[in-house]
């Protein structure tokens, strides 16, 4: 696309274009949703400077990507890459680690279901807030909340990933 092509469909002059090209100038706050609907991204994606292409078109859970909001304890399950915003801030895709000696967790067999347990602590400044079983074709999610038990059941069909997520030390991952 040419500045003026671009001028034109956000109503400015190529000159403007021009100037945010070189640094000289920024938009007004007016023009970033046209911008963004110009150039066909997001507000998000506009102010940070990154565009997301998820090139993953069937989507594969065990591709899955999780996102937890510092401020307000939400947590969100994708597919795959994605540009989430909660309370204002734009949160990145947490990096899944190896379970450390902190964060270790044991599976044990309970009829057909297997009972999980971390081994952290429970209290409302450090805890577990969230565990996450993903096979290739589902997802069981369990809350977490401080004060209670890192312990929960799932029904584990199948090969997966295990994912609990610190708030602190952030996402861990077990291979099942
Ligand atoms: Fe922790």
């Amino acid at each position: 696309m040419t500045q003026a092509e671009l001028a034109e469909k956000i109503g400015v002059s190529s000159k403007t274009i021009s100037k945010w090209e070189t640094a000289k100038g920024l938009p007004d706050i007016s023009l970033l949703q046209p911008l963004a609907g110009a150039l066909g991204i997001s507000v998000i994606e506009l102010m940070n400077g990154e565009y997301i292409i998820n090139r993953n078109v069937s989507a594969n859970m065990l591709r899955s990507k999780f996102y937890a909001c510092p401020i307000c304890g939400n947590a969100i399950h994708a597919l795959g890459n994605t540009v989430v915003s909660c309370c204002g801030i734009t949160l990145p895709a947490l990096e899944a680690e190896e379970a450390d000696d902190d964060h270790a967790v044991t599976i044990e067999n309970v009829e057909d279901e297997h009972f999980i347990t971390v081994h952290h602590p429970m209290t409302k400044q450090h805890y577990i807030s969230f565990v996450v079983f993903v096979t290739s074709d589902r997802a069981q999610m369990v809350k977490l909340y401080p004060e209670g038990d890192a312990q929960t059941r799932l029904q584990l069909r199948g090969r997966g990933y295990l994912y609990y997520y610190c708030n602190r030390h952030g996402l861990f991952r077990k291979k099942i």
